[in-house]
């Protein structure tokens, strides 16, 4: 049995909670570390059911306080790190983008470097579709790995910093390094700020749903078990110094996602309210995954299945959910929003 130990960074949030329950599963011969801040979009109520088994850890730690990353890697001597915590959202990092900077580039050239100092087998930097920027409403145009990066919210700019420093560690160190770009996810546990989440969690509650613009902004949808599945076969397949773009080729206008939603719990559009647009909103995310197919990853959810089960899982989990709109989200909600 090969025992490994892996370092998931972020693991409390979205992606990277799912995919820490994932390889603990998965992966019972290996050692899963998850590090993270906690910051508003961290919680570890999700992991209790794999809290009890022995090949979990978590460490509370900031991936910006390089004393401390340090010392974790010379004490744990990790195989892998899997790279998840940033600050994600886009809307927030319109209003505070110093924090983006701060996490999302120098978190990002801590962990490298100490990843460096004590040698590691691969370190994957989970990025995204969004440091391309964006594609018109040709439907026949998609993002490939070699599109150029030309990001455009202080959100995709700080994520294609992080890009920049991955591969200048590869480059100059000879980091063995991937990195993977995906499109948009959706799923259980997805923090309810962003556009699924936040339309579940409004419909359920008979409230007003946010639309920017006039809601024809384009997204690929992909489901995280997809994500989780397709980064676990970059970790172990994936060729150094290379980058995959991970898609769910499920394209949808906002409004298309949104009535979807609605239709499904049998409430009225009349819910739905038109609000001014984000500022530089990207129009279209579209992605080409020939590269990372070719590896021998394929997703399994439609947009169709994929948004039942997730609206199932929001009912049955409202708990967790409502926990987190009752609290300091409020605050965040009515500046961001004023309906
Ligand atoms: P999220 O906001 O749900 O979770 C981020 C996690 O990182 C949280 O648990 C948070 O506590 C932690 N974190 C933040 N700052 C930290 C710090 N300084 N030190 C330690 N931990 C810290 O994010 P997500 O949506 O799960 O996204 C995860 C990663 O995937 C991000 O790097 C994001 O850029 C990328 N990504 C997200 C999507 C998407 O659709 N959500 C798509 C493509 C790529
Ligand atoms: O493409 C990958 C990216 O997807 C990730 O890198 C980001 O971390 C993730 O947050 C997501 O970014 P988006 O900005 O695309 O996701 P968001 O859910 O915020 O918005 C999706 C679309 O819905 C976008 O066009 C803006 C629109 N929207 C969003 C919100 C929150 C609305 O119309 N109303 C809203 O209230």
């Amino acid at each position: 049995m090969i025992k490994k130990k892996i370092l998931v960074t972020g693991g409390a949030g979205f992606i990277g909670g799912n995919f820490v329950q994932y390889m603990v599963e998965k992966y019972p011969e290996y050692e899963i570390f998850n590090v993270d801040v906690l910051t508003y979009a961290g919680d570890l109520t999700k992991h209790q059911a794999i809290e009890k088994q022995g090949n979990y850890h978590f460490v509370k730690a900031d991936i910006v306080e390089q004393d401390v990353i340090h010392s974790l890697f010379e004490k744990e001597k990790f195989d892998f790190v899997v790279h998840f915590a940033a600050e994600s959202h886009v809307d927030r990092s319109i209003t505070d983008p110093g924090i983006f900077v701060q996490t999302n580039v120098i978190g990002t050239q801590v962990l490298l470097e100490a990843a460096r100092r004590v040698g590691i087998t691969k370190f994957v930097h989970i990025s995204t579709d969004e440091v391309y920027g964006e594609l018109d409403f040709d439907p026949t145009t998609f993002f490939t790995e070699d599109t150029p990066l030309k990001p455009n919210s202080p959100y995709s700019a700080s994520k294609a910093s992080s890009d920049l420093l991955v591969r200048a560690y590869h480059e100059t160190y000879g980091l063995p390094v991937n990195i993977t770009r995906c499109s948009n996810n959706y799923g259980p546990y997805h923090f309810p700020e962003k556009l699924i989440p936040l339309t579940i969690s409004r419909v359920l509650t008979d409230e007003k749903v946010p639309v920017y613009g006039e809601g024809q902004n384009i997204r690929d949808w992909l489901h995280v078990f997809d994500h989780c599945v397709a980064i676990d076969v970059v970790l172990h397949k994936g060729v150094g110094g290379e980058v995959y773009n991970i898609g769910g080729n499920n394209e949808r206008t906002n409004l298309e996602v949104v009535k979807t939603i609605i239709q499904a719990l049998g409430k009225s559009e009349e819910l739905i309210e038109f609000v001014e647009d984000r500022l530089g909103h990207d129009k279209r995310y579209a992605i080409d995954s020939t590269k990372l197919k070719q590896l021998g990853w394929n997703p399994s959810f439609t947009f169709e299945t994929g948004i039942i089960q997730t609206i199932q899982w929001n009912i049955v989990n409202e708990e967790w959910w409502k926990q987190i709109i009752s609290g300091q989200y409020q605050t965040y909600f009515n500046k961001q929003y004023s309906i």
